[in-house]
């Protein structure tokens, strides 16, 4: 089997691709994120373990758009780490949490979140996974109405979670079905 997410996947913008995650997209990545205030802030050694550890532990996609000179640059991520075992020839009881989704701000509006989304749950369908989950900011209206279009719900609510502002945290996850 090869390696998930190494195909690039179209999106409604044919100047716009979804691929794996690489290392050496490092740099772009945390320049991204850094941009997007409502994103959540990680380090440098937390991507990198991550990017490291696709496709066993983690699934990383980038979006790339390529501009007229024909020069490649990112425009959105999307991060996941996988918890749990996947027992050979046996379904997965892995599940798979969305750590971080961004799309560059000029970007928003086009599809691209949409993209990344699909391509995370086709990998995920594919492995098998036993669930996707996440967290997010309650007044995080972009990315919840993101994820229920594709098919996560609202499982709960952790209060007071997040700092700097605090807010409580709506949870949410999508099922595999039986
Ligand atoms: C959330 C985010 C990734 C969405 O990316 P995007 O490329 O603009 O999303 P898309 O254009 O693919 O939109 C897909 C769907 O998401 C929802 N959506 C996206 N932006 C929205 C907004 N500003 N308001 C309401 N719904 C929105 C809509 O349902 C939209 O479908 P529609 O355009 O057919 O109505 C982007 O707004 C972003 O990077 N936000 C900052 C980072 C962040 O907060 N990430 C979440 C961390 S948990």
């Amino acid at each position: 089997m090869p390696p998930p997410n190494e195909n690039s996947q179209p999106v409604p913008n044919p100047a716009i691709s979804i691929r794996a995650a690489h290392l050496n997209d490092l740099p772009a990545i945390l320049a991204l994120e850094q941009t997007a205030q409502s994103a959540a802030h990680w380090t440098a050694d937390h991507y990198q373990s991550r990017l490291q550890s696709q496709p066993q532990s983690a699934c990383f996609l980038v979006a790339e758009r390529q501009s007229a000179e024909s020069n490649s640059q990112l425009c959105g991520f999307l991060c996941a780490r996988i918890i749990g075992t996947v027992p050979a020839g046996t379904a997965s009881v892995a599940e798979w949490e969305i750590e971080n989704v961004v799309v560059l701000q000029e970007c928003r509006r086009r599809g691209i979140g949409a993209a990344l989304m699909r391509a995370l749950i086709e990998e995920w369908q594919e492995h098998a996974g036993a669930a996707v989950l996440l967290e997010v900011r309650e007044s995080n209206h972009a990315a919840r109405a993101l994820y229920e279009r594709h098919g996560l719900r609202e499982t709960g609510r952790r209060r007071a979670y997040y700092r700097d502002p605090s807010e409580d945290a709506i949870l949410y996850a999508r099922y595999r079905q039986p």
